[in-house]
């Protein structure tokens, strides 16, 4: 493996602040996250001249422009490299010529979490963390507890009472302690800062490395289709990790010269329930406003009120002339099946809001039938109950 062995620096995207890399850096005095600035000078010929190894199916084979030096501390179980699928039958269903699924159900813990928290894990164990903790509704839960469990380090997870018990008892399998906490992510986090442990803090984009991990997920959708630039990506979004680091890829790649200026749009599709950042760019507004009352969905890992890179993720969106929908809680089962029977794709209901926003969006003729067009299918459907109705 070809690591990074560049200095990294982080950087805040809001006031422009440098931080040094250390397990203390965690987001900016201002409220904004960091991310990580790599000296793609640097990087530019190496990577023109070896391209990716054709050998690494994970996403290290983009360990170049990861933030992790020492492999010694990479606790790898083969994330990434998730097959990217034309649909057939389903896009031709819903009117689309050139419709791809990301599949990261294929991922280690069945879901894209995995390579945020594979990166992150990786990066702030080689930086000298002993214990991990995270306030999740799901996925990022059993992801952390399974990476902590390979590191053998102490896995802290605050999840929602309501996550289903698939979920809960899958953490409690990779040993990771579980405290189920009323309410949404975010009295799940209020929770965990009160019970004040001395983990390092694995929220979402509180911390820089999630998010280079997620940004792998751009990489790949180019390298798989050529280096071609498709014209649409549509994320389910909730914290924002996976729409963020698509964007931050996409702004990498133009600085390394694997692409040119153009760029995909990016959307992002949230349940009608709890859409901030619906609410947000129908609204023209510069940040997220949190969200009131906040309905239970069944697209769990939507429900997140008060996303903490609220002015990232509409920066994503409009700098892409990207947009946002919103999806009804009763669309949710009826598109699960719908890509079960058309594509043969056991898809998690966060992928259903995202196929259902889709469909929302080519019968506005937001999008032309032509349109190269990437949904990210986030999650393996085989933790969520069949019968999860709402309402
Ligand atoms: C299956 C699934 N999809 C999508 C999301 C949203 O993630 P993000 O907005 O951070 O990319 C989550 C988060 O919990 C999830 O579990
Ligand atoms: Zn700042």
């Amino acid at each position: 493996l070809e690591l990074n062995s560049k200095h990294i620096e982080l950087e805040c995207p809001n006031c422009g602040r440098g931080y040094e890399v250390s397990l203390e850096a965690s987001y900016c005095d201002c409220g904004s996250p960091l991310l990580v600035k790599y000296d793609t000078d640097e990087l530019i010929l190496q990577i023109q001249l070896e391209q990716f190894p054709s050998n690494q199916n994970s996403l290290w084979r983009y360990s170049r422009i990861l933030p992790v030096v020492n492999s010694k501390f990479i606790f790898s179980l083969g994330e990434g490299w998730t097959p990217l699928l034309k649909s057939r039958r389903l896009g031709e269903d819903l009117g689309m010529k050139n419709l791809y699924i990301k599949d990261e159900s294929r991922n280690p813990t069945l879901s894209f979490k995995d390579r945020g928290l594979c990166v992150a894990i990786s990066k702030h164990l080689e930086l000298g963390a002993s214990s991990f903790a995270l306030p999740s509704a799901g996925n990022a839960a059993i992801s952390m507890s399974a990476y902590s469990a390979a590191a053998g380090v102490t896995a802290n997870v605050f999840m929602p009472v309501t996550t289903p018990s698939s979920f809960i008892e899958a953490c409690g399998l990779y040993g990771a302690e579980v405290v189920k906490v009323k309410g949404t992510i975010s009295e799940c986090g209020a929770e965990m800062k009160k019970s004040g442990g001395s983990w390092t803090d694995l929220s979402t984009t509180k911390e820089p490395y999630r998010v280079e991990g997620k940004k792998t997920l751009g990489y790949e959708i180019c390298e798989q289709l050529n280096w071609q630039i498709p014209d649409v990506i549509i994320c389910p979004t909730g914290g924002g990790t996976a729409i963020i680091g698509i964007w931050k890829a996409f702004n990498e790649m133009e600085a390394l010269g694997l692409i040119e200026t153009e760029r995909p749009r990016l959307f992002a599709s949230q349940v009608e329930g709890c859409a901030p950042v619906v609410k947000a760019v129908n609204e023209n507004l510069e940040d997220i406003q949190p969200w009131d009352k906040p309905e239970e969905t069944s697209a769990y890992g939507l429900r997140v009120p008060s996303p903490f890179a609220g002015k990232l993720i509409l920066n994503a969106i409009s700098s892409t002339n990207g947009g946002a929908v919103p999806v009804s809680e009763n669309e949710i089962m009826p598109m699960r099946k719908i890509a079960a029977r058309l594509d043969g794709l056991d898809i998690c209901p966060e992928a259903a809001v995202a196929i259902a926003g889709l469909q929302k969006l080519v019968e506005s003729d937001e999008l032309d039938s032509s349109d190269t067009v990437i949904m990210l299918n986030t999650a393996s459907g085989i933790r969520y109950p069949l019968n999860d109705t709402k309402r």
